[in-house]
């Protein structure tokens, strides 16, 4: 593994061995023994979105691991002024370690990978968001002690989370469900990664995919970038909503997960949000501990 672009990169291998370190991290920071795999080494940061999650926790995680973190925000940087990605990658490459990157487009992540010559993060683009995947699925083996024979429920829009959700939780071994409205469907290329297996559904109807399941997620309505649809997306995700009804429709102890932010009362109520708000954190928390352990496989 070179870099971290998107979950269809990944073997269930791959996965299982960041998760299994991403454990053996947490327990050394909870016990505060010391974890210096990256002195002396540098992470650049590029954010072309907002963040609290991914900032917080990247910059930190470095730190922890006895390296640098540089929190690069684009509108400081060349990129910002139109400086191509493929000349910052092989700039970048002679100076530091690492990249983080968070952006629009899923090209230009690759691009960086392609041109430059040390490894790439995907901080989120509009297509795929394997960090917060590898911490939710952390999560779910956190809570759960496996991944046999659970089925994970995502509600909502077929956005980068979906995306990556369905592909990983398939990687690992669960059924995946999605329910997403018929203009709003994942990606092509997932929904073919996913046709290949037995234990994907797509359906519209958000009952019909909470039946039975495990865990259930979901995500905004409108992602950063969408701003501008908001009223549009009101009205097409009315009713792809976790609320009280879809929990009785799944299995009795299901977990709720949420990469955050979340906005109450449109895709999950503040009720449901509240009742679930201790896995909803560690999810949170956990992205810390994945993120490490991505960092020590790739840069390590
Ligand atoms: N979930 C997530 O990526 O959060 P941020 O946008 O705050 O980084
Ligand atoms: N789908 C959301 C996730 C935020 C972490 C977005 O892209 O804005």
């Amino acid at each position: 593994m070179k870099h971290l672009l998107k979950m269809l990169d990944l073997s269930k291998e791959e996965i299982i061995d960041i998760l299994n370190l991403a454990d053996q991290l947490k327990y050394e920071l909870k016990h505060s023994i010391p974890h210096p795999h990256l002195k002396g080494k540098s992470l650049g940061m590029i954010f072309q979105k907002a963040s609290t999650r991914t900032r917080v926790s990247f910059e930190t995680g470095m730190y922890q691991l006895g390296g640098y973190p540089l929190f690069l925000s684009s509108s400081d940087l060349q990129i910002g002024r139109g400086e191509p990605v493929q000349d910052t990658a092989r700039v970048l490459s002679r100076y530091i370690d690492g990249i983080m990157i968070r952006t629009f487009e899923q090209k230009e992540v690759e691009d960086l990978a392609e041109y430059g010559n040390i490894p790439v993060i995907n901080g989120l683009t509009d297509f795929a968001h394997p960090c917060q995947v590898l911490a939710d699925l952390m999560t779910i083996r956190e809570f759960k002690g496996s991944f046999d024979g659970l089925k994970m429920c995502y509600i909502g829009d077929g956005n980068n989370m979906a995306n990556s959700l369905i592909t990983g939780g398939l990687k690992v071994g669960m059924t995946v469900s999605c329910a997403s409205p018929e203009n709003y469907r994942p990606a092509k290329e997932v929904l073919d990664f996913a046709a290949e297996s037995d234990c994907f559904t797509l359906t519209s109807d958000p009952k019909e995919a909470a039946q039975n399941a495990d865990i259930l997620i979901t995500d905004v309505w409108a992602s950063m970038g969408q701003e501008g649809e908001s009223e549009q997306r009101r009205m097409a995700f009315k009713g792809y909503q976790i609320n009280d009804e879809i929990m009785a429709l799944a299995n009795k102890d299901a977990l709720v997960m949420h990469c955050l932010p979340a906005h109450r009362e449109e895709e999950i109520t503040s009720k449901v949000f509240e009742e679930h708000a201790k896995e909803i954190f560690e999810e949170a928390e956990n992205r810390l501990h994945a993120q490490k352990a991505v960092m020590v496989k790739l840069m390590g």
